[in-house]
């Protein structure tokens, strides 16, 4: 088969990113034939791509077969919708819409569109992730009991907020950090225990910045199985801190500060609890550390994957439709800290896109917008 022709949409961060590495060749079987932006003397070192001025033009151009959407969020909808209709494949920027309603009408697309639809979630090719993953899949950790994730080190200036129009308003981003920096880890939350039953937000707008959504963050889960959950998050705080622990019936795994570490109960804790004769007996523990490397090449992993399920059909590292379940989560910490009240999943998404919308209505906040000089944006990815 010819090599995938790739059209990138959008140019800013995200999107020079991935334009660097696929005109580096660092993907196999794709060329990057196409590139829309406003600013065509950003896109003058990838030479061999033909510009557009619209995302919209190069979708109607039929001059690929796939593209990648790197792009604010709110258009990740419209322009994806645009291109399953023109029976292109898509590779998504996180999050893959701003709300539920829009992934499904985004979702809905693809259906009908028989084409490949991923998402850029590159965590999951980390291996730290996939060994825990893999854990919770063999059961080694037992049914899970409580999971914490504390990871409030994206911290954010000012200039950052002030750098683009569209950011950390309701209008033009549709949330703050639960939208732009957390997605990744609501994510993988999904993608390693599955989809809550019930949330309590508590989240605080504009409370390190001068913006109107949220920066900090504080989310209560509850799942099926009634284990409990708490993910805070903010991008305010500094240094904050990074910590992922997880407690099931047969340990804790901690990952923090590059390590990863299981303290496995040689019983299960509740088996244990029911079978000891004494009061104060506790499981023998053994302490393991888990070796793990960092993945250098995580996006080009990811668009490596899209590219092989296009050409092969090979399964999805992150199928787009599954980006439905960190905006949802999303969403309702948003929803139930603005109504104060437990939101049960599935999300009312209806309910919630009408809420957003008379957010937006009622905005008074007006966006000064600073530009920042060139620096080197790598340094925003997680570790
Ligand atoms: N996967 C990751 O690690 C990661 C990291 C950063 C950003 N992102 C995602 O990438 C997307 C873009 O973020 P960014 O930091 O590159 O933003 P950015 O502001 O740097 O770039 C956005 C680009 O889109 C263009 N654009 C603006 N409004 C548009 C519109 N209405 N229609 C079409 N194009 C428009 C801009 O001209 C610019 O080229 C976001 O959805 C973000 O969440 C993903």
């Amino acid at each position: 088969m010819n090599p995938v022709r790739i059209g990138l949409l959008g140019l800013g961060n995200m999107g020079r990113f991935h334009a660097d590495y696929l005109s580096q060749k660092k993907v196999e079987r794709c060329e990057l034939t196409a590139i829309a932006t406003s600013d065509a003397a950003k896109a003058a070192k990838y030479s061999g791509a033909r510009l557009f001025n619209s995302p919209e033009a190069l979708i109607d151009s039929g001059s690929v077969d796939a593209v990648v959407i790197a792009t604010p969020h709110y258009s990740h909808t419209s322009l994806g919708i645009r291109a399953f209709g023109r029976g292109l494949h898509v590779m998504v920027e996180k999050p893959i819409s701003v709300h539920v309603a829009d992934c499904e009408r985004l979702i809905a697309a693809h259906r009908k569109s028989n084409r490949i639809f991923g998402a850029m979630f590159q965590l999951r090719t980390e291996p730290r992730y996939q060994k825990l993953k893999k854990l919770i899949v063999t059961g080694d950790l037992g049914e899970i009991v409580r999971v914490n994730w504390i990871i409030t080190d994206w911290f954010r200036t000012e200039a950052y907020y002030s750098s683009g129009g569209w950011r950390a308003t309701w209008k033009g981003e549709g949330g703050g950090a639960l939208l732009n920096q957390c997605p990744h880890q609501l994510d993988l939350l999904h993608w390693l225990f599955g989809r809550p039953a019930r949330v309590r937000g508590f989240c605080q707008f504009g409370r390190y910045h001068n913006i109107e959504v949220e920066d900090n963050v504080t989310v209560y889960l509850e799942y099926p199985n009634r284990a409990t959950g708490l993910f805070v998050s903010s991008t305010g705080e500094s240094p904050g801190t990074n910590r992922f622990e997880i407690a099931g019936e047969r340990g804790k795994v901690v990952i923090e500060n590059g390590r990863m570490t299981f303290t496995r109960n040689e019983a299960p804790m509740s088996e244990f609890s029911r079978e000891a004769k004494t009061g104060f007996a506790r499981p023998d523990l053994w302490n393991i550390e888990i070796p793990t490397e960092n993945a250098p090449t995580q996006h080009a992993t990811v668009m490596q994957n899209f590219v092989d399920a296009i050409i092969e059909n090979k399964p999805l590292i992150a199928p787009g439709e599954e980006g439905l379940y960190s905006v949802e989560v999303a969403n309702a910490a948003l929803y139930s800290s603005w109504t104060g009240q437990v939101v049960e999943l599935p999300l009312d998404s209806a309910a919630y896109e009408r809420k957003l919308n008379e957010k937006i209505a009622d905005s008074q906040f007006e966006k000064k917008v600073v530009p920042v000089s060139a620096e080197d944006f790598t340094k925003s990815f997680t570790r």
